[in-house]
């Protein structure tokens, strides 16, 4: 099938690549033309394993990009559109670049005669799909589903995992009321061995954010559960593959720690937090996921606190930055808000990650940025580990005090834990 995928970010890329691996044909649009040039020279424009592998195969012959949106649609049957929502801290997202893809869409329909099938993949509250419908029947004056067709199927791929997650999924979620479209992404898809949802376009827009809601619900839950085991001198983790062995409760996303970061976790949970105020409701549950993770951080700066009375001039390492393994990102990384709070307490720290060193530095200019980690460690009196890097259970820790805040050191590794070895909820 001819595709075009609006937005090169990590979903649009991952996207393109999965598709073109399933036999299609792709455009994948972009307004960055650095990015555009980059995927053209087959170059994966983020870090993802297996991304760069399928884009060498398949550029150019299976992938094009490009920043002409209009030719893409134009000479396209079906268009995904994955390009950003980006939030206010209040919860507030944004959407002006969906609604600027629909309106993209709606003028190019002008003169396109062949029915266009459009499918968004961007994360969207409840009534956000029918609310783009709207626009392009206005602009475009064609009539859903009869002239074009509209579906939102929600994305569940995790960074860093992306390219595995693309073809093992655990469903997929159609939601339309034109069943055309239905079947087409059905056809799309048919290679992927998934159950396939179908729903109307609310229920898929709730299922994402539902979905997204309860993974972090988990992981505060077991996060709150750490703070008490800590206080009273229980392993969590222990605790965890307890309940973990429960099956109507399972063993995943019950890893405590510094609390959850990333793109999604935080901003889906406050979004779904302000619309649920907006209609009148006070969600408790979810305010409360937020609260313990917001605080979860700070735990790594209490026990600092507790073992030294001042942190002014100490030298710390910080290993690790990104919000969690095989990623480059560092967006809501719990490793900043701790690096902020000890720049406050005057600290002296020796920064190192093996690939989110970049964005950091633009952030905080000034810190030590080390070569490797054990160079930082080498600087340092005290350790914190704050992104799960394999690379970080190998190391000569000394008898220096390590404070682990994402569970490296988990059940297969006790043994490997350095001498003087405290964590954040064991
Ligand atoms: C998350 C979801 O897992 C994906 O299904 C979804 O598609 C994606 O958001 C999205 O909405 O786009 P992602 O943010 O990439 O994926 O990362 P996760 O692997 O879910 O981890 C999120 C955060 O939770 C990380 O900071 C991680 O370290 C933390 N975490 C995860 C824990 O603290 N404990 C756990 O047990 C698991």
């Amino acid at each position: 099938m001819k595709v075009s995928i609006i937005g090169a970010g990590y979903v649009g890329v991952v996207l393109a690549a999965g598709l073109a691996e399933l036999g299609h044909e792709i455009t994948l649009v972009d307004i960055d033309n650095k990015k555009v040039e980059m995927i053209n020279n087959k170059e994966a424009p983020i870090y993802e394993k297996g991304l760069q592998e399928l884009l060498e195969k398949h550029v150019p012959t299976q992938i094009k990009a490009t920043t002409d949106l209009k030719t893409a649609i134009s000479n396209t049957e079906l268009t995904f559109v994955c390009v950003g929502t980006p939030s206010r801290k209040e919860g507030l997202i944004h959407l002006e670049q969906v609604k600027g893809a629909c309106l993209e869409i709606a003028i190019t329909l002008l003169r396109k005669q062949a029915k266009h099938y459009m499918v968004l993949k961007s994360t969207v509250l409840p009534g956000t799909s029918e609310e783009c419908i709207k626009i392009i029947e206005d602009v475009s004056r064609k009539k859903f589903p009869k002239d074009f067709s509209f579906a939102m199927n929600p994305e569940f791929l995790r960074e860093g995992n992306a390219v595995h997650d693309f073809f093992n999924q655990d469903r997929i979620v159609i939601g339309s009321s034109d069943a055309e479209i239905v079947e087409k992404l059905k056809e799309l898809y048919q290679d992927i061995k998934a159950p396939v949802l179908e729903t109307n376009f609310k229920e898929a827009e709730m299922i994402k954010y539902t979905n997204n809601a309860f993974l972090a619900t988990k992981i505060s839950f077991i996060n709150e559960i750490g703070n008490i085991c800590k206080k009273l001198g229980i392993d969590t983790n222990v605790v965890a593959k307890g309940i973990g062995m429960d099956w109507r409760i399972g063993p995943h996303f019950l890893r405590s720690g510094i609390g959850f970061g990333g793109s999604c976790f935080p901003k889906d949970v406050s979004a779904l937090i302000f619309r649920a105020t907006e209609t009148g409701y006070s969600p408790k549950i979810l305010r409360a996921v937020f609260e313990v993770n917001e605080a979860q951080p700070k735990k790594v700066i209490e026990l600092l606190d507790k073992k030294h009375n001042s942190l002014a001039g100490k030298n710390i390492a910080i290993l690790g930055l990104a919000f969690k393994a095989d990623t480059d990102d560092v967006r809501e990384s719990p490793a900043l808000q701790i690096i902020k709070e000890l720049i406050l307490e005057q600290a002296n720290l020796h920064v190192y990650d093996p690939v989110a060193e970049e964005p950091v530095k633009k952030l905080f200019p000034t810190l030590n940025y080390a070569e490797s980690a054990q160079e930082a460690i080498d600087n340092a009196e005290i350790v914190l580990l704050l992104t799960e890097w394999q690379e970080f259970t190998q190391l000569n820790y000394g008898d220096k005090l390590v404070i682990d805040g994402k569970n490296i050191f988990d059940s297969e590794r006790v043994h490997l834990r350095p001498k003087n070895y405290e964590g954040v909820c064991w």
